[in-house]
């Protein structure tokens, strides 16, 4: 299928968004649809965290959410590999829905990689165990096959050299490389990144930033949850912005960054751009 629309660069080395003069169907030039929300809803007691929530989030796409506090981000990914249940709606992973439990759950599950802002790694286990598991123990790969593609994996994030190491003899950076890794290894359709850099000293933001925007060039879906205008700029096709359960705006980076269109979104950007 065509991916010229989110592929394709701009003068600025930016992937432009596709130009609304696509034909009749608006979707038509986009692969398919990787995610799926439909009306979801989700409460914690009274409060209505995620409101009538749909998206759609296309193979090759970026998509990257912002908003306030409490806004319900964090919940939204959650809710993507059921690590939340929802009330009501429908969620759907390359066009099945999510079901309850069980074996087609694990198996959707899988194709949902997530790197969270505490990087999650097993403390006991040498880095390379760390990313080999997955594969090893989910997929039935064996051990020669998940280490060499596991040193792949870690020298594409740059931590080739750290591979025999337990997790607390790295820098919180290259752990989160690592947590990159592990989740690529078991190659997923979609990666979910939650705050991947809050946790981190300043530093060692960027070496992270510019390992997720390497995944996007090279066509990995994605949706991330950050704060980092620069990440957003350089590499999302989209920006969700969330407030109060809702999505209240959605366009390409320039425009929602130049020209937020509610009150909200304008106090939010005003706030983070002069943190
Ligand atoms: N397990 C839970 N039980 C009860 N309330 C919860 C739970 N998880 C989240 N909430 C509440 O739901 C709302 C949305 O939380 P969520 O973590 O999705 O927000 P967020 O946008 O990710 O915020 P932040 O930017 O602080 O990470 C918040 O008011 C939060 O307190
Ligand atoms: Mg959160």
């Amino acid at each position: 299928m065509d991916q010229a629309g989110p592929q394709a660069l701009n003068e600025s080395g930016y992937k432009t968004y596709p130009e609304p003069d696509r034909g009749p169907d608006p979707e038509a030039e986009w692969a398919e649809p990787v995610v799926q929300l439909r009306d979801v809803n989700k409460h914690f007691g009274d409060l209505h965290v995620l409101k009538d929530i749909n998206l759609t989030v296309h193979k090759g796409e970026v998509v990257v959410v912002i908003g306030p506090s409490g806004s319900g981000k964090s919940t939204l990914c959650r809710t993507i590999n059921r690590l939340e249940p929802i009330d009501s709606g429908t969620i759907l992973i390359q066009g099945k829905e999510l079901p309850q439990e069980g074996k087609e759950l694990a198996r959707l599950r899988a194709e949902v990689g997530m790197v969270f802002q505490a990087f999650n790694l097993f403390a006991h286990m040498s880095i390379l165990d760390n990313v080999t598991l997955g594969p090893r123990k989910a997929k039935k790969v064996p051990r020669d096959k998940a280490e060499a593609e596991a040193l792949e994996l870690l020298d594409r994030v740059g931590i080739k050299d750290q591979a025999g190491k337990l997790p607390a003899q790295l820098s919180g950076g290259q752990q989160q490389r690592a947590a990159i890794a592990r989740a690529l290894a078991m190659h997923p359709a979609l990666m979910l990144f939650d705050e991947p850099t809050s946790a981190l000293d300043p530093e060692m933001i960027n070496e992270v930033l510019d390992v997720m925007v390497a995944l996007a060039k090279d066509g990995m879906t994605m949706m991330v949850i950050t704060h980092e205008m620069g990440f957003a700029r350089r590499a999302a096709d989209r920006v969700l912005f969330m407030a109060d359960g809702l999505i209240l705006e959605e366009g390409t980076p320039e425009d929602f960054f130049t020209s937020p269109t509610t009150d909200r979104a304008k106090d939010f950007l005003a706030k983070i751009l002069h943190h």
